[in-house]
C-alpha cells in the first residue's frame, strides 16, 4: 500500500508524498478524468462486437466468446506510477500508463488472437502505439496474450472536437484466460518463498499445457472443416 494512514513519525518528505497521493487520487478519480476513458472503453467494445457479429457471420461459428473493460481504479493507478518512478500528478499517468482504459477480448482459437489484432491494426482511426506478442514470446512467469496498445479518439461535448486516450487491448485464447485468471488470483498468496517458486513452477507447466491445448484445439477445427467439406462434396 502506497499511503500510510497514520501521521505519526513522519517526515516532511513523507508528509509531502502524502499530499502528493492525495492530490493524485482525487484528480484521477475525477469524473473529467475517468470519462473519456470510459467512453474509449464504450467505443472499442462496440467495434469488438461489430467485428463480432460480422466474422461470426462469414466464418459461421463464434469469432469472439467474450469482451471484457475496465477503468483502473485511482489506487491501481497511484501504485503502479509509484513502482514506476513517475512524477505523481494526473498529467504524467495520461502520458505513461498505457492501461488506464483496458478491454479484454477472448477468442475461441489460437489464430483467431492474431485475426482480431490485425482487424484492429487496420482500423484507420486508431493510432497503433505498441504491440506486446507475449503469445509468440510468453512472459518468464508463462502469462501468454497478445497486447495491442492503441490511441482511441472520442467524442468531447462542448464543440472543443475529437480527442483520444490510450487503451490497452489484451487479445487471448480461452484457454490463455483460464490460466492468466487463476495465476492472477493465487500468485499473490502469502506463501513462503520456497512455496512460491514451487508453485511457479507449476504455473509454468500449466502455461505450456495451455500452448498445447491451443494448438490441439486448433489441428481439431481444421479436421472438422474438412471432414464437413468433404461431406458435402
Ligand atoms: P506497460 O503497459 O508497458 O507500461 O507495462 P505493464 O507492466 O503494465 O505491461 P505488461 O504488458 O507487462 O502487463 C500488463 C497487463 O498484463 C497486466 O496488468 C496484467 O493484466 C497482464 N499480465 C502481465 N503479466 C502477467 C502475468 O505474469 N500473469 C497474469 N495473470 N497477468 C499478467
Ligand atoms: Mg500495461
Amino acid at each position: 500500500m502506497v499511503l500510510n494512514d497514520s501521521k505519526e513519525g513522519r517526515s516532511g518528505t513523507d508528509r509531502q508524498f502524502d499530499d502528493e497521493c492525495v492530490l493524485f487520487l482525487a484528480a484521477v478519480g475525477s469524473e473529467s478524468f475517468r470519462a473519456p476513458y470510459e467512453e474509449a472503453c464504450r467505443s472499442i467494445r462496440e467495434k469488438l462486437e461489430q467485428i463480432n457479429e460480422e466474422l461470426s457471420r462469414r466464418m459461421g461459428r463464434r469469432f469472439i466468446k467474450s469482451i471484457e473493460s475496465r477503468v483502473k481504479s485511482p489506487r491501481s493507478c497511484l501504485n503502479k506510477m509509484v513502482d514506476k518512478k513517475y512524477e505523481i500528478t494526473g498529467q504524467t499517468a495520461s502520458e505513461r500508463l498505457n492501461d488506464i482504459a483496458g478491454v479484454r477480448a477472448v477468442c475461441f482459437f489460437l489464430d483467431d488472437v492474431y485475426k482480431l489484432a490485425d482487424i484492429l491494426l487496420g482500423t484507420p482511426e486508431y493510432e497503433f502505439i505498441k504491440l506486446k506478442d507475449y503469445v509468440k514470446k510468453p512472459k518468464a512467469s508463462g502469462y501468454q496474450s497478445l497486447h495491442l496498445i492503441l490511441r482511441v479518439p472520442f467524442d468531447r461535448t462542448a464543440g472543443r472536437g475529437t480527442e483520444s486516450v490510450k487503451v490497452e487491448i489484451q487479445i487471448r485464447t480461452q484457454a490463455m484466460d483460464f490460466w492468466s485468471d487463476i495465476e492472477h488470483h493465487f500468485i499473490y498468496k502469502e506463501v513462503t518463498d520456497d512455496d512460491l517458486s514451487e508453485v511457479e513452477e507449476e504455473f509454468l507447466k500449466c502455461a505450456k499445457s495451455v500452448r498445447k491445448i491451443d494448438k490441439q484445439m486448433l489441428k481439431i477445427r481444421k479436421k472438422i472443416l474438412r471432414a464437413k467439406r468433404a461431406q458435402a462434396q
